[in-house]
């Protein structure tokens, strides 16, 4: 126990965490791009919060969040995805652009207690943007194509784009009627899961992962034939505007999206080879939750992509850098007398902003080669009896094994110089 982590949790080690950083360091040039603007909220909310938000009939909330009562006696809920917050943090900091979008995005982990396998962990981490404040199909088709670019930017292919429109509080209920007499006689054939949507959230019927109720699934009535006006309206706008920039998409009228906040634009994209995992980045249009949130009538929408799973893609592409090894200078002090030197050449180094190691247990000089090697120094110093006695230190060039003798006056500048030349 005490030296394993927790189930569903893993380390980001030293040897990956580059990989991280440039998935992150490509978000925020994109983000920058489009201006979306990075907020930080919590880790924790008040329960309340994801329960009114995301939907108390949902997977999520049912089986998923991690919940637990405060030393105060508060229910508090580590997040399970961002949306909620931002949006409540949206409010609570009024952060309403004047007439115009408020475009948010943030990274960061997430919690579900989900069964544990690749691609799906129970602390996960989630890149994340939220247009909020426009109702225009454009800004639907500028979130999905800010995925898009993304994923084209990575490298990544074989990405699918699926959409739907899941319509709206006055469209949908006639959709749900529809859709449970079409279930009515099929209903005890149904997994126990969609027994119980049946009557609480039917649409999720059709998202359902068991194969036998995909069978029955098919041939169900299709929500886009049940549209209102409006919805239909918005969802012809975004895929002319989808197909105005060149975004390939399919319309994939079983795509409903596990969260309950959606109307109107739900879309994914999918990675395949991650099999049941495939699902990369998803999202959609939450016209009702700044409402439900105790805001005024708010349109948003916005997705979040599950960083592990894009890492996951990018490696079975073989798309992630190479670990650059980072090391300017590597300090070899030979014998006892030497330490105190090369230990006050190693602060110098720093204070020239260099990269300097040096090592600390007297090794021998094969050795300490060996590790100035292995860590990518570009120079390594070699201080001992011999150059104490001169004043002056060798300078090896690594790459090319040519060596100078460089005396200890000057040899901060010509270090700096070199590495910097
Ligand atoms: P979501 O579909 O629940 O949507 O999650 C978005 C992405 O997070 C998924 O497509 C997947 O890549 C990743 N993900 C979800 N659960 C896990 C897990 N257990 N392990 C690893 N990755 C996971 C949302 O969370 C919405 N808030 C998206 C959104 C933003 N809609 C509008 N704005």
């Amino acid at each position: 126990m005490l030296t394993t982590v927790p189930r569903g949790t893993k380390d980001i080690l030293p040897e990956n965490v580059h990989e991280w950083q440039y998935l992150e360091n490509k978000i925020r040039e994109l983000c920058l791009l489009y201006g979306f603007n990075e907020i930080r909220t919590p880790m924790f909310e008040h329960t309340e919060l994801f329960m009114r938000g995301i939907g108390e009939t949902t997977d999520v909330v049912e089986k998923e969040m991690y919940t637990f009562l405060d030393r105060g006696g508060r229910s508090i809920t580590l997040r399970p995805e961002n949306t909620a917050s931002a949006v409540r943090s949206y409010l609570q900091n009024k952060l309403y652009a004047d007439g115009g979008i408020t475009k948010l995005f943030y990274i960061g982990s997430m919690f579900r207690y989900d069964k544990p396998q690749a691609g799906r962990y129970r602390e996960f981490h989630q890149f994340g943007i939220e247009a909020i404040g426009e109702q225009s199909s454009l800004i639907d088709a500028e979130v999905i194509s800010l995925g898009a670019a993304l994923l084209k930017d990575l490298g990544l292919n074989d990405v699918l784009l699926k959409i739907n429109s899941v319509g709206c509080p006055k469209c949908r209920p006639v959709y749900r009627e529809k859709l449970q007499s079409f279930f009515k006689d099929k209903l005890t054939e149904l997994c126990n899961d969609c027994q119980s949507r049946y009557e609480r959230n039917p649409l999720r019927i059709l998202d359902c992962k068991n194969p036998h109720c995909k069978e029955l699934a098919e041939g169900a009535p299709k929500i886009t034939d049940c549209l209102c006006e409006e919805c239909a309206d918005h969802f012809d706008k975004l895929q002319d505007s989808l197909t105005n920039l060149g975004i390939d998409y399919i319309l994939d009228s079983h795509l409903v999206r596990g969260l309950d906040y959606y109307t109107k634009t739900a879309f994914e994209f999918k990675y395949l080879p991650l099999g049941a995992q495939s699902a990369i980045l998803g999202g959609g249009r939450y016209d009702g939750l700044i409402e439900e949130c105790g805001g005024n009538p708010t349109p948003a929408v916005g997705f979040a992509t599950g960083l592990e799973r894009v890492l996951l893609a990018l490696e079975t592409q073989k798309l992630l850098p190479p670990k650059n090894a980072y090391c300017d200078v590597f300090i070899i002090a030979m014998g006892k007398k030497a330490e105190q030197p090369a230990f006050k050449l190693l602060q110098q180094l720093h204070d020239k902003k260099l990269s300097a190691l040096m090592d600390y247990a007297g090794r021998s000089m094969k050795a300490q080669m060996k590790q100035a090697n292995k860590n990518g120094a570009k120079y390594a110093v070699i201080i001992g009896d011999d150059e104490l006695a001169n004043e002056s230190a060798t300078v090896r060039n690594m790459t090319d094994s040519a060596q100078t003798t460089v005396p200890f006056a000057s040899l901060i500048d010509k270090i700096t110089f070199e590495v910097n030349k």
